[in-house]
């Protein structure tokens, strides 16, 4: 590749990082939804879901969640992986803990939750008793920025 169009490509991926962290997509799954992929939602590519905050919440900004909740009684299978948007309130600091509280009383325990604010940000894993894992380092801009630092280097070694 030219010197030139590998600036081109990196300045691009960094555009479109930007883009993207103005307004955030999310990975979209749940017991009911993609449930067998949402374990691993890169691997798998589940869909994802451009966000839009809740109409209802002043200044309200979007995040990408992923929690595992436990949900007992009711007739359907609820308990399970959820990943998706939701809409951190402005006086909230914390989204998973103001998540926790309003999740009581619904027969639901909230086991593990991580939010993020970045496109498709949320792909942490999940043991099988809930507890969340890993997150896969491919998905995240974290690991763009690395490829083209790499990207970078390789191109001063070689001039
Ligand atoms: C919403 O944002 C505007 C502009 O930053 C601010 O003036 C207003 O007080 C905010 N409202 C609430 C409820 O936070
Ligand atoms: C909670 O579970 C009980 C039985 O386990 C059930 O009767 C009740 O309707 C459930 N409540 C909700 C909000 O689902
Ligand atoms: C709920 O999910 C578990 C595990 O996937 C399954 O074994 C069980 O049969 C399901 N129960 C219902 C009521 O769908
Ligand atoms: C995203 O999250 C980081 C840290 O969690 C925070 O500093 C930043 O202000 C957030 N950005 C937006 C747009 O909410």
């Amino acid at each position: 590749m030219e010197s030139k169009s590998i600036y081109s490509f990196v300045f691009l991926t960094l555009a479109i990082n930007w883009v993207s962290s103005q307004s955030i997509s999310c990975y979209d799954c749940d017991p009911n939804n993609f449930a067998s992929d949402c374990g691993d939602p890169v691997g798998n590519t589940v869909r994802s879901t451009p966000c839009t905050p809740d109409a209802n919440v002043v200044n309200g900004t979007s995040l990408c969640v992923s929690a595992y909740l436990y949900v007992t009684g009711g007739t359907t299978n609820a308990s399970g992986i959820y990943r998706g948007c939701n809409t951190l309130r402005p006086d909230v600091s914390d989204f998973c803990d103001w998540f926790k509280e309003e999740r009581q009383g619904f027969n639901a325990t909230l086991i593990s939750c991580v939010a993020c604010n970045t496109t498709r940000c949320n792909t942490i894993g999940f043991t099988e008793d809930g507890k969340a894992g890993a997150p896969s380092i491919f998905a995240s801009s974290v690991f763009v920025l690395l490829c083209n630092a790499l990207l970078i280097l390789l191109l001063k070694e070689r001039n």
